[in-house]
Parts: structure tokens; sequence; C-alpha cells
């Protein structure tokens, strides 16, 4: 499955849920994450996030956020269409620490 990595949070530009033909998002309240049981790899997202923020979970450098990825899938609410993302999402891309601002 691809992964939803710290670079989405406070970016959420959505532009992956566009393109995933298998509705696989789930939405928090700044970022989104992939439910690794329904995602069929086909890798459509991964080039479309400004953030650069998903990855495959081939990647060893994605560490905890697979587990994230999967835990917070089963709480947060399905997303199948793209929102406005936030208005200052540009600031925030492509900035270190942001794992410790993701909002559960
Ligand atoms: Fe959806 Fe394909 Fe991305 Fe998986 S890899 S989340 S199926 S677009
Ligand atoms: Fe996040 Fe990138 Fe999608 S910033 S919402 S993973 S397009």
């Amino acid at each position: 499955a691809y992964v939803v990595t710290e670079g989405c949070i406070r970016c959420k530009y959505m532009d992956c849920v566009s393109v995933c033909p298998v509705d696989c998002f789930y939405a928090g309240e700044n970022m989104l994450v992939i439910h690794p049981d329904e995602c069929i790899d086909c890798g459509v997202c991964e080039p479309e996030c400004p953030a650069e923020a998903i990855r495959p979970d081939s990647d060893l450098g994605i560490g905890e956020w697979a587990a994230l990825n999967a835990r917070f899938a089963q709480a947060w609410p399905n997303i199948t269409e793209k929102r406005e993302p936030p208005a200052d999402a540009d600031e925030w891309k492509g900035r270190p620490g942001k794992a410790a601002l993701l909002s559960p």
C-alpha cells in the first residue's frame, strides 16, 4: 500500500483524493491517510501530491507512518472529493518537524 507521511500535515492539498480509483483516503483535521487494505498500489496518487507526502510502504524511510495510516484510516471519515486546502497550505510545504502538529 501507499502511505501518507508527515509532509501532508497542514498542507492537505487533496489532489490525491481526486485521482484515487478506489477512494481509499480518510481525512483527519489537518492530514489525510490511506487505508492499507483498500489501496490497490496503483501509484497514481504519489506524483500528484504537491507536498511529496505519499510514499510506497516499501520505502524504508517512512518509519511509523505506515502504522499511523492503518490506525487513523479506522477512525477518520472517508473522503472522495477534493475540498479547499488550508489557506496557508503553501507556507507549510516542506517544513520539517510537522509530526507534532498532527491533529488526531
Ligand atoms: Fe489510491 Fe492508488 Fe494511491 Fe493507493 S496508490 S491510495 S489506490 S491512488
Ligand atoms: Fe496530503 Fe498530498 Fe494528499 S498534501 S492531502 S497527501 S495531495
